[in-house]
């Protein structure tokens, strides 16, 4: 008999529908077997709650500790700046890759068939906030000046990470997506790192192109199925991984992993949905494909793929779906029938 190891990590619950999903989440995980060793922590106004810190130091010692996270949504606080606890978050541990796989779960929506991963530089590009106004003639913002950052080891960073990815998963094809015609320098230099780091190591492993941010803009829109993994800066990847998930439908659906040197973060896309918290009708989805990216990180893709395969039965096999699909099951009664299908 095999002795399984199990793999500490950090759980935040977050705030709104958070604790309902992150419940439904360790349900369908415990079923499967799943390996991690929770240490929970609290971030967001549950931090703000316990710590008056919207990310008490106790939740960043224990990410430092454990390396990786499973986190739920955090509302930022409004007023009193605040600083939104995801930025802190992505800075404190330089999560310097945001991944976004988009899957079309659902059958019969506006495409079918997609599945396509894009990674987004998360540190550097025009995000980094080097932004200033020029005062003439009294009018205080008269001129707005932003200058965008990307560096050598940035870019190679972000390849390296995504070529190492398209090849652990067995993708057929990774476009890098660039506006290198006009600014030429600041992603000009991504382009030419990309070509020089697949010359070196991965020309024949999969296919590469690259391709100019608003014609991707446009070929996603009119035939997605050509991509199969975006790699690009952070502004374009900010824009470009929302129209993504805005093909296969659904915030209910689309799962992210914020990936560093010492620590990984993974979590919904979606936000606390205040809307409806408490009511035990958000859909858990997202958290748990968040989950099954992060069965992978630690190497037990078995686990993730017996998760997303259990997700795919329950939803179209046994037709049982949450309201924001169109169903009727509650968050729990959703995750019931998940553990059923994972343990079976
Ligand atoms: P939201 O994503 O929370 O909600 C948008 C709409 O989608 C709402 O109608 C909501 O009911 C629905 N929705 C979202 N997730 C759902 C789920 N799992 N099942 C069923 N329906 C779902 O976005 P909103 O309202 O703009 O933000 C609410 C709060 O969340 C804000 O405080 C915001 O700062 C925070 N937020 C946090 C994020 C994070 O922690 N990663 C990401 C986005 C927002």
């Amino acid at each position: 008999m095999s002795v399984e190891k199990s793999v500490p990590a950090t759980l935040i619950a977050g705030d709104g529908i958070g604790p309902e999903i992150v419940e439904a989440t360790l349900l369908v995980l415990d079923a499967l077997g799943a390996p991690f060793d929770w240490e929970t922590a609290e971030a967001g106004m549950a931090g703000m709650r316990l710590a008056n810190d919207p990310v008490p130091q106790a939740t960043l010692d224990s990410i430092r500790r454990t390396g990786l996270a499973l986190k739920g949504p955090l509302e930022t606080p409004i007023g009193g700046g605040f600083r939104s606890a995801n930025v802190r978050l992505r800075e404190e541990f330089k999560l310097y890759a945001n991944v976004r796989p988009a899957r079309t779960w659902v059958p019969g929506g506006r495409y079918d068939n997609i599945d396509l991963v894009t990674v987004r530089e998360n540190n550097e590009g025009l995000y980094v906030g080097f932004e200033h106004f020029i005062p003439i003639d009294g009018d205080p913002h008269a001129v707005a000046i932003a200058s965008g950052v990307n560096t050598r080891a940035g870019c190679r960073h972000i390849l390296d990470y995504a070529f190492e990815y398209a090849v652990r998963n067995r993708r057929r094809k990774v476009s890098v997506v660039h506006k290198a015609n006009i600014m030429k320098a600041l992603t000009g230099i991504f382009l030419e790192t990309a070509r020089a780091i697949y010359e070196e190591r991965y020309r024949g492993k999969f296919e590469f192109e690259d391709v100019i941010v608003d014609a991707c803009a446009m070929k996603l829109v009119m035939n997605p199925w050509q991509f199969d993994m975006i790699v690009t800066t952070n502004l374009f990847g900010d824009i470009l991984s929302d129209e993504i998930a805005g093909l296969v439908g659904g915030l209910g659906l689309a799962p992210g992993a914020n990936i560093g040197e010492q620590a990984a973060i993974f979590e919904a896309v979606h936000g606390s949905a205040p809307d409806i918290a408490g009511q035990g009708i958000a859909n858990p989805t997202a958290l748990l494909l968040a989950a099954g990216m992060m069965l992978d990180h630690v190497g037990r893709q078995e686990l993730g793929d017996r998760l997303r395969a259990a997700i795919d039965a329950t939803l179209n096999q046994d037709g049982l779906r949450t309201r924001d699909l169109g169903g009727t099951a509650g968050t729990m009664a959703y995750a019931q029938a998940l553990a059923r299908r994972v343990a079976g």
